[in-house]
């Protein structure tokens, strides 16, 4: 084999291996992973008991309440599930907030932790409202 040969040859293989990895990645990339059945149920409760009218999800959705796309990161489990056995009252209507039991707290935890895992480069930029002290929740 002459010298120009095996420069062509290495040329070659370098451009299909190089390809066949670029493939490869952009295959990865776009493999939908599943969307777990519990949270497919919280979104449909999510839809169901109308929480979008007051709450939004990477600002959209209502703006009379928190923008809850990161809720689970800043509230943490433990406490979601505390609000949703005992809503609190709401301040300035005092109306109780919707109440969630048993499967339908999992349901909605589920799909709130799933909207929190999307790489969303942290939208909405900034809190769209923040709730005063004075009108902080009381029980
Ligand atoms: C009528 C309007 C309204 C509806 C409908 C509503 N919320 Fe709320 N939600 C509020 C208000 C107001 C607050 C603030 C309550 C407080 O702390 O006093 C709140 C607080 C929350 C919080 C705590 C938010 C935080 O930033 O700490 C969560 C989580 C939440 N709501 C989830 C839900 C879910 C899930 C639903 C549907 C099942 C729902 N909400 C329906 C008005 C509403």
């Amino acid at each position: 084999m002459k010298k120009t040969e095996i420069w062509y040859l290495l040329i070659s293989l370098t451009t299909v291996i190089g390809f066949a990895v670029l493939i490869y990645y952009s295959i990865l990339r776009v493999n939908p992973s599943v969307v777990p059945p519990e949270a497919a149920a919280g979104k449909e409760l999510w839809e169901r008991q109308g929480c979008m009218q007051c709450h939004a999800i990477m600002g959209s959705g209502g703006y009379s309440a928190s923008d809850l796309t990161d809720v689970v990161t800043r509230r943490g489990e433990g406490w979601l599930e505390e609000f949703f056995l005992e809503p609190p009252l709401m301040e300035p209507s005092h109306r109780r907030h919707p109440g969630l039991a048993g499967a339908e707290i999992v349901h909605m935890l589920t799909f709130l932790r799933l909207v929190d895992e999307i790489d969303n480069l942290d939208w909405p930029p900034a809190p769209l409202i923040t709730v005063p002290e004075d009108l902080e929740t009381k029980d």
